[in-house]
């Protein structure tokens, strides 16, 4: 697989739209949106503008499920408790509705509310890696792999490519780089990851970020893997 095998996907004018309203980060959604545009496997989602809304959207995607606040001023959503996991029916749609526009609204009285994501829970795993992307001044786009979730932060175990010379192989060495890496090929009976599902993820991302140059920093974090599919939970891109 090489870089420009990959379609050039006709992305929707989100970044536009985020540029014109002089937003410097795109919500989850949105980013979220794009990655599907180039083949990245996401949680369903949807918004919701009402808790009638919410508890619809919520039984047609399937409990259980997440709530996350929309909202362009807030981008740590868990610090300002607009995020609520593990949703289980109505009654517990309607309660988190109320409470993460409740908790915004104490803690940032001024932000402007979008809605209220709602997303399909993806069940725990293990395996849990980031996928990145950041702005180097001198040589553009650097695309960044690593255990991901909790482990990011404390391990700081990631490894990094130039976008702009990147090969299949480049990707294949990247992820054996990790020290955790036998973590993807499995410990304890585990099953080891589909390796070549991951190197697909890494390469559409390099695409994602050649495509916009205009992206200075691209966060899949965490991304779940399985077996055979993987699930990207939160993305975050800024521009
Ligand atoms: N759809 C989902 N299914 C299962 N777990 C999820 C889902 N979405 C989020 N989570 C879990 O909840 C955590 C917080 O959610 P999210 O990352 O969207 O919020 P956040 O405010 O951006 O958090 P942070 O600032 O720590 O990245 C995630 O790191 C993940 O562990
Ligand atoms: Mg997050």
């Amino acid at each position: 697989m090489k870089l420009e095998d990959i379609v050039e996907f006709e992305t929707p004018n989100i970044i536009e739209k985020a540029k014109k309203e002089g937003r410097k980060s795109l919500l989850e959604y949105e980013a979220k949106t794009i990655c599907k545009e180039y083949g990245l496997p996401t949680t369903n989602f949807k918004i919701a503008k009402s808790e009638k809304e919410a508890k619809r959207i919520a039984n047609e995607i399937g409990y259980p499920i997440v709530m996350k606040i929309v909202s362009p001023d807030i981008l740590h959503k868990t610090d300002y408790g607009g995020v609520v996991l593990g949703i289980e029916n109505e009654e517990q749609v309607e309660n988190a509705y109320k409470r993460i526009i409740k908790n915004v609204k104490d803690k940032v009285p001024d932000a402007r509310l979008e809605g209220v994501l709602i997303e399909e829970m993806a069940p725990k795993t293990a395996r849990e890696v980031i996928i990145g992307g950041i702005e180097d001044k001198n040589f553009g786009h650097v695309i960044v792999f690593g255990l991901g979730g909790i482990w990011v932060e404390v391990l700081k175990d990631v490894s990094y490519r130039l976008v702009s010379i990147l090969e299949e192989q480049d990707v294949r060495d990247m992820i054996k780089e990790i020290k955790g890496y036998k973590i993807l090929t499995g410990i304890r009976g585990m099953k080891p990851v589909n390796e070549d599902m991951l190197i697909e993820m890494i390469m559409r991302t390099a695409k994602l970020l050649e495509n916009h140059p205009e992206i200075k920093e691209l966060d899949l974090n965490p991304v779940v893997l399985y077996e055979n599919n993987a699930k990207i939970l939160d993305a975050r891109i800024i521009l």
